[in-house]
């Protein structure tokens, strides 16, 4: 693991979730010459989650009390685990996964990305991938060049993932099949995931087909978001 140069702690909230734990950009940027030290874990993990946050959510903060809990018991997780292996860094390696739903508008992406934020501050390692269902299914589109299985376990296989906009597009036969097969194998193997949808919560399983419904209701804790669109709200 290398060390990531200091961060510039004024472009973004960073500060604020930092200050939240009590440590200052001084601490952060201490030049301890430790890659696996927790101040070089997290302006690593603050790194990618810039790098993998769309410029809308760059400030997202995670207000709801199911996402709070979940990244608590995630971060609990990853400590027992990296006692029990005797581990260098706390890992994600399984846990729950969170279902985020609700119509257009109300927040579902920016709470995702508020949880992916907040997670960076914590200094356990996860490497997580984000993409909305129609981007994975582009990823995954057959052609010259790529291959689409190996593509397809990168997605798979994540420590943490984020899909968002689940059962949005269209199905065909392919995508119902790609959704099944993600799912099916992030809930064999207990991966956590973060999925927003904005199917109401009674349209799952038609929307989704009755299996993978019936594995994200054993697999995720449900969070139903309600409001206004807040785009419009905005705009108004
Ligand atoms: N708690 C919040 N505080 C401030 N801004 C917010 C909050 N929640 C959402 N927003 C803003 O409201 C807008 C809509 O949020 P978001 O994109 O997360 O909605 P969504 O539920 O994912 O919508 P869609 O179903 O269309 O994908 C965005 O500009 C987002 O930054
Ligand atoms: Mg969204």
């Amino acid at each position: 693991m290398d060390i990531t140069p200091p961060i510039d702690l004024t472009t973004d909230n960073f500060h604020q979730l930092l200050a939240d734990r009590g440590l200052t950009a001084e601490q952060i940027n201490a030049r301890d010459g430790d890659p696996f030290s927790e101040m070089n874990l997290i302006r690593r993990a603050i790194t990618h989650a810039r790098k993998t946050t769309p410029f809308i959510y760059r400030n997202a903060l995670a207000t709801l009390p199911e996402t709070t809990t979940w990244i608590r018991e995630l971060v609990q997780q990853a400590h027992a685990e990296q006692t029990r292996r005797d581990a260098i860094t706390p890992t994600i390696t399984n846990g729950r996964s969170l279902l985020l739903l609700g119509p257009t508008g109300v927040g579902k992406t920016y709470q995702a990305y508020g949880t992916l934020r907040a997670l960076a501050v914590t200094s356990i390692t996860v490497p997580w991938i984000a993409t909305s269902s129609a981007d994975l299914y582009a990823a995954l589109r057959p052609r010259a060049g790529v291959d689409s299985e190996t593509e397809f376990r990168r997605y798979a296989h994540a420590r943490l993932l984020l899909v968002d906009d689940l059962g949005a597009a269209k199905a065909t036969e392919w995508t119902e099949e790609i959704n099944f097969r993600l799912v099916n194998h992030r809930y064999e193997n207990q991966l956590p995931t973060l999925f927003t949808s904005n199917v109401l919560p009674k349209q799952l399983a038609d929307r989704l087909g009755d299996r993978v419904a019936s594995r994200l209701t054993e697999m995720c804790d449900r969070v139903v978001i309600t409001g206004q669109d807040r785009r419009r709200q905005d705009a108004a």
